[in-house]
């Protein structure tokens, strides 16, 4: 776990204070954790999460999907990371049946080969260095698992959202669709599968075969 003296140390991530602010009213702005886990149990065909997978839920927030995500996988099978410490600090003291870990997936693996899903939910475009991101997020993965990026709307509306937003989170931005299978490559990974529509972002990849 990395504490907050190495990340000053490493460079300081504006996005730490900006979501740090935002903790405090997370849970009472739309949408609500119970939006969230219906717009998940509608995807749960696409999600394919069952009870026993050992869940990695990256950029948690206040723990908002995590319940839903406990539920699902069952308890003490999900771990959930942020690198953001008020928004941890309102997660823990939900007692959800998951363990929280204070991790900034671009500079830490948050877990070598330990899960068999990696679940960055409304986070991605958020990560200042997308490569380390994945190459850190790919080695948490166990050989079969799956890395899973998410957003209940389209790339075109996310990336408008965040251009419309002033701080630190203004250039965040999804990838295009032809810069996916180099960036995943540069990590291991492979692309599975991609759906970009009005109501939803879902991309699937996996540890690239190796010779
Ligand atoms: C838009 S919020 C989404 C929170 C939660 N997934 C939700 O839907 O309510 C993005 C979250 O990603 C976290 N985050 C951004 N960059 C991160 C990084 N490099 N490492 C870990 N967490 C990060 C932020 O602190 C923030 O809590």
């Amino acid at each position: 776990m990395l504490d907050f003296e190495e990340l000053a140390a490493a460079g300081r991530d504006p996005r730490i204070d900006y979501f740090n602010r935002l903790a405090e009213n997370w849970d009472s702005e739309e949408p609500s954790a119970a939006l969230m886990a219906a717009k998940l149990e509608a995807q749960q065909d696409l999600l394919r999460f069952s009870s026993g997978l050992r869940l990695l839920e990256i950029g948690c927030g206040t723990g908002k999907t995590t319940t839903w995500l406990a539920a699902k996988v069952g308890a003490h099978n999900v771990t959930a990371v942020d690198f953001a410490p008020r928004m941890l600090e309102i997660a823990l003291a939900k007692g959800i049946a998951a363990e929280f870990r204070c991790v900034d997936v671009c500079l830490q693996v948050p877990g070598q080969q330990e899960f068999d899903v990696v679940f960055c939910y409304h986070c991605f475009p958020h990560f200042r260095d997308q490569s380390a991101a994945l190459a850190n997020l790919a080695a948490a993965l166990k050989p079969a698992g799956r890395l899973i990026v998410m957003h209940t709307a389209g790339r075109r509306r996310i990336n408008e959202f965040h251009a419309g937003v002033s701080g630190p989170v203004s250039g965040d931005l999804l990838p295009a669709a032809d810069e996916w299978p180099e960036l995943l490559a540069t990590a291991g990974l492979e692309l599975v599968e991609l759906i970009d529509r009005d109501d939803l972002y879902f991309l699937e990849a996996r540890l690239a075969a190796s010779d």
